[in-house]
């Protein structure tokens, strides 16, 4: 019997879908390696550097996880990346068939400057099932946890939706914590939460660990909201459809010539994404490991001259289950295998 592989419905007669193979589980070493190799980067204010050295290593590791992978969420397009750019083909090329989302650094100048929340990050779905951005670069969001996410609207003015928020937790609105980035494209958004009383939390980047943070129900965040890049919003799509929590999405054209390649593209500026219009797929996988420590995540420590240690999450819509990791490395063994990568 064909043996099955854990994207895409069992085979006939298999009895139903039991257990299988975890992909998450694989994808984790990517994003290990990734973070190993651009922590040597951290606060070196180099921040092509630091990512050359996590997409070089991520690229290694994932030839050798058994798929047939294509990138659609990636470092660019080809003339521009070398590695892991949009549409190239990744792992042995043995089934199943997926599309790949990755950023092996997401918070290039959090890791170039030392600041925390810089993390390794892949995601994984059946394939045809991501949305792919084309040459729309930011998208509106906002996410929450799942309690919450029946009052995403991204048409409702924001202040109402605060307060309906705070009334559904039954807290005054002034309890409520939206994390956004800091860019003055947000300076409306920031009045209209600050009239109605509420908090924010002001990030200089990093909105995938962001949305992670804003969906986790109990954390201290209750809403991301603002204007981020689209890969990233795929990203965390994934790893939304793993944890539970919503996220809506706009594409936000920067300017009139990204407009009309949007709309020569046939993208529908007005569409509101969702969770399952980011990522359709339900067999869906989410990794990513630490780089600089964070609120999710502890990032890259080392220990003595040859130790280090990474912590990861592991996740997967199918069974939702979501592991933590935490991982110790010995860095000379490793050198060996992967030459001097991972400094
Ligand atoms: P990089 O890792 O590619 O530098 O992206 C970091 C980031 O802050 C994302 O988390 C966010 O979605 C995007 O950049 C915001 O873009 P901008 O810095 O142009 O506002």
């Amino acid at each position: 019997m064909e043996a099955h592989t854990d994207v895409g419905p069992p085979p006939e007669g298999s009895g139903g879908s039991g257990p299988d193979r975890n992909l998450a589980m694989e994808l984790v070493r990517t994003t290990e390696y990734a973070a190993l190799a651009c922590a040597r980067w951290i606060g070196r204010g180099d921040k092509e550097g630091a990512d050359g050295a996590a997409v070089d290593a991520m690229r290694m590791l994932l030839d050798t996880v058994a798929m047939d992978g294509v990138v659609v969420i990636g470092e660019g397009e080809k003339d521009e990346a070398p590695m892991l750019y949009n549409g190239e083909q990744i792992g042995d090329g043995s089934p199943p068939q997926v599309d790949i989302a990755v950023d092996p650094l997401e918070g290039t100048e959090l890791c170039a400057k030392g600041l925390p929340n810089a993390i390794a990050t892949i995601a994984l779905s059946e394939r045809g099932t991501m949305f792919d951005p084309g040459p729309c670069f930011y998208m509106m969001k906002m996410a929450t946890s799942r309690d919450l996410a029946h009052l995403l609207d991204l048409d409702r003015p924001l202040g109402e939706t605060l307060q309906l928020m705070a009334k559904e937790k039954g807290v005054p609105v002034g309890d409520l914590v939206v994390i956004m980035l800091d860019r003055p494209r947000h300076d409306d958004a920031m009045k209209e939460i600050r009239d109605v009383g509420a908090r924010i939390r002001l990030i200089p980047h990093g909105d995938v660990s962001a949305a992670l943070v804003a969906v986790t129900e109990g954390s201290p965040v209750d809403l991301l909201y603002g204007i981020g890049g689209t890969p990233e919003g795929v990203l965390a799509a994934a790893a939304i459809k793993c944890t539970g929590g919503q996220i809506l999405g706009r594409l936000w054209p920067r300017s009139d010539e990204e407009r009309s390649a949007a709309l020569e593209g046939d993208y529908d500026l007005d569409e509101v994404l969702d969770r399952d219009r980011l990522v359709s797929g339900d067999d869906v996988f989410f990794a990513a490991t630490g780089v600089t420590d964070g609120e999710m995540l502890d990032g890259v420590h080392y220990i003595g001259p040859q130790g280090a240690t990474t912590e990861s999450i592991s996740m997967r819509a199918r069974s939702g289950t979501v592991r933590r990791i935490t991982a110790r490395h010995d860095r000379a063994k490793l050198r060996e295998i992967l030459g001097e990568r991972l400094g």
